[in-house]
């Protein structure tokens, strides 16, 4: 079959404005419920998300991110503050999340500022990530060239000697980011691409989250 063929029928349901709560982390929280709570395959990651970021020489950079948290206001992850976003972010700290869930026929945009977490949470997560990851974000200067194939690996050889039997310290570069967003969009799919999509906007006057219908 030709790519231009390649089609799906969205069948899953609907969503109408009767079922907007008026806060969007409310319904991100149902989605994100509802994906936790269902059969699923052993390798889709319902926390992995696309984090895309503004690259100071124009353009924009994607990758796929881990969400490691939600609260009332954000979604948390953790990277190397060092690496190619890390920079990116700070350079510019508006961001934008995606997750596609194609079970339901559901994506979610959101749009954001970025913040770091604070010292403590990246510590307390960092302590309790496994050991192999621990010494492998304190190895793995992200993003950077690699000198040789068995850079890495002798690296992590020389911390495994110079930690044992220790704790493993976080690495001052590496932590957290927690996006609040300012935009959410949820989107389902519909037979005959006639999609629903609504979006929620924050205004900062108001502190009130208003809600638009957008055209599919
Ligand atoms: C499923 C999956 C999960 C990932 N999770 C993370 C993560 O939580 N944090 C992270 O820094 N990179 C993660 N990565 C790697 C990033 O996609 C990316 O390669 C890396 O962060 C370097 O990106 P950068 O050079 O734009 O900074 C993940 C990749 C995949 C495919």
């Amino acid at each position: 079959m030709s790519i231009q063929d390649l089609r799906r029928n969205y069948t899953f349901g609907g969503l109408v404005r009767s079922d907007l709560p008026p806060e969007p982390m409310q319904l991100f929280q149902q989605w994100f419920t509802l994906l936790q709570t269902t059969e699923k395959p052993e390798w889709f990651e319902v926390n992995a998300m696309t984090l895309s970021t503004a690259n100071p020489n124009g353009g924009s950079s994607s990758r796929i991110v881990l969400l490691k948290g939600i609260d009332a206001d954000g979604f948390f992850f953790f990277t190397n503050y060092d690496s190619d976003k890390g920079l990116q972010i700070a350079f510019d700290s508006q961001v934008a999340l995606h997750f596609f869930w194609p079970m339901f026929d559901r994506q979610v945009r959101i749009e954001g500022q970025a913040v770091k977490t604070t010292a403590a949470l990246s510590d307390q997560y960092f302590s309790s990530r496994p050991r192999s990851s621990q010494l492998g974000a304190i190895a793995s200067p992200q993003s950077r060239l690699l000198l040789d194939e068995m850079q890495l690996e002798r690296t992590i050889e020389e911390l495994e000697i110079k930690f044992a039997n220790q704790t493993i310290p976080r690495p001052d570069n590496w932590g957290g980011y927690k996006v609040v967003p300012s935009m959410i969009e949820f989107w389902q799919g519909k037979p005959s691409r006639l999609h629903d999509r609504f979006r929620y906007e924050y205004s900062r006057e108001s502190g009130d989250w208003s809600i638009h219908r957008l055209a599919p």
